[in-house]
């Protein structure tokens, strides 16, 4: 058992079976995105409060494996689950650190809220962080901009077919290492304008960060596929067009006179917290940021009149994506070539270096991890 300062107790029983250091060698030397798993998993159980019993309870690390459920797992037929995205980074000291941590705890809990799921108290979420990497801190990338991809999730675990929030859910974390999440060496990316699907309606879920909204985002991202392109960009129909988000990413824009937009948050945006960063760090460089509604039309019209300079993709996964090229049915917007002085590059390598601790962390953005 080892218990924490703030009396979350972790019970730890480690695989009899891990990765040898020569398999994850080769894992680490070419990590892409997604595709492979630490050693280890973090959970913490939850049961409804019924006389007086119930709440968080077995906070355990235990071997990374598939989870016994049973078929009728209300997670399995209504999707109640909520995820998060946050990454470990390699110091050159050997240590281990994450950035903004409480800001994915509290907007894990907003997700929470609106699945109907229970709140998990921000230190749990955080320790279970530091469990999961000091039991597999090995698996820590330090190449250049790669990084421990961590995945906290929330799943609905009842045995009940009756549509109502599940008295029983599993909070869990699992590790993946990450390189480019678009593969290769980072490049301006393709984009594809959805105009016969939404991500997210008034209302709707569009803000939380739950399996759904991405499950929704689908279809379209075929359709981006089959014209060429890695993602998809979602409109709002009813509000003049209105640029929203990407199938995971948040979008910028650059404006030759140094402003900085991006869509306001509004309900249907994630509340992204490299989005945050980059408002911060942008407007620490002395940009002047506007977060505002941007249609389609005025991305189109300033691309003509030559007042947009650039147009960038920024999230967990994405760090900093400069976009290429909007592909759409009728024709295509594509951005001015990258420049040496390109914004978005700038705030990208000023984000990677204080994650990985080359850049004084003036926000006070990180924790220590291992
Ligand atoms: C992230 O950036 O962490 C995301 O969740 C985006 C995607 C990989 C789902």
């Amino acid at each position: 058992m080892t218990q924490n300062a703030l009396g979350v107790e972790f019970s730890q029983r480690l695989t009899d079976n891990p990765k040898s250091a020569e398999e994850r060698a080769a894992i680490l030397a070419n990590p892409g995105f997604g595709d492979y798993f630490t050693d280890h998993t973090a959970v913490v159980d939850w049961t409804a409060d019924t006389e007086g019993k119930g709440g968080w309870h077995d906070a355990r690390i235990e071997p990374y494996g598939p989870i016994a459920m049973d078929p009728a797992a209300a997670v399995l037929h209504y999707g109640q689950e909520i995820f998060e995205g946050l990454k470990a980074y390699r110091h050159a000291d050997g240590s281990v650190w994450t950035f903004r941590a409480e800001a994915n705890a509290h907007r894990f809990n907003r997700s929470a809220q609106r699945l109907a799921l229970p709140e998990l108290p921000p230190e749990v979420f955080i320790e279970s962080l530091r469990q999961l990497v000091s039991v597999d801190k090995d698996w820590v990338p330090s190449g250049d901009g790669e990084a421990l991809y961590l995945r906290p999730f929330m799943i609905a675990t009842e045995a009940f077919l009756g549509v109502r929030p599940s008295r029983e859910v599993s909070y869990r974390v699992i590790a993946s290492p990450a390189g480019n999440y678009f593969g290769g060496e980072l490049k301006p990316v393709s984009i594809w304008l959805s105009e016969h699907f939404a991500r997210a309606g008034r209302g709707g879920t569009g803000e939380a960060k739950c399996g759904g909204n991405y499950a929704a985002s689908l279809a379209a991202q075929l359709e981006a596929e089959a014209h060429g392109c890695k993602q998809v960009l979602f409109l709002d129909p009813f509000n003049d067009n209105a640029v929203e988000e990407l199938g995971g990413m948040n979008v910028f824009f650059v404006f030759t006179d140094g402003r900085i937009v991006t869509p306001a948050l509004n309900g249907n945006i994630l509340h992204g917290v490299t989005r945050d960063s980059v408002l911060q760090l942008a407007s620490d460089r002395g940009h002047k940021v506007e977060e505002r509604k941007i249609t389609i039309d005025e991305w189109h019209e300033s691309l003509e009149d030559g007042s947009l300079s650039e147009v960038f993709a920024c999230g967990t996964a994405a760090v900093i994506t400069p976009i290429g090229e909007l592909k759409t049915a009728n024709g295509s917007f594509v951005s001015p070539p990258l420049g040496a002085d390109s914004v978005a590059m700038a705030i990208r390598e000023q984000l990677l270096g204080i994650q990985t601790g080359t850049v004084e962390d003036l926000h006070g953005w990180l924790t220590r991890l291992a």
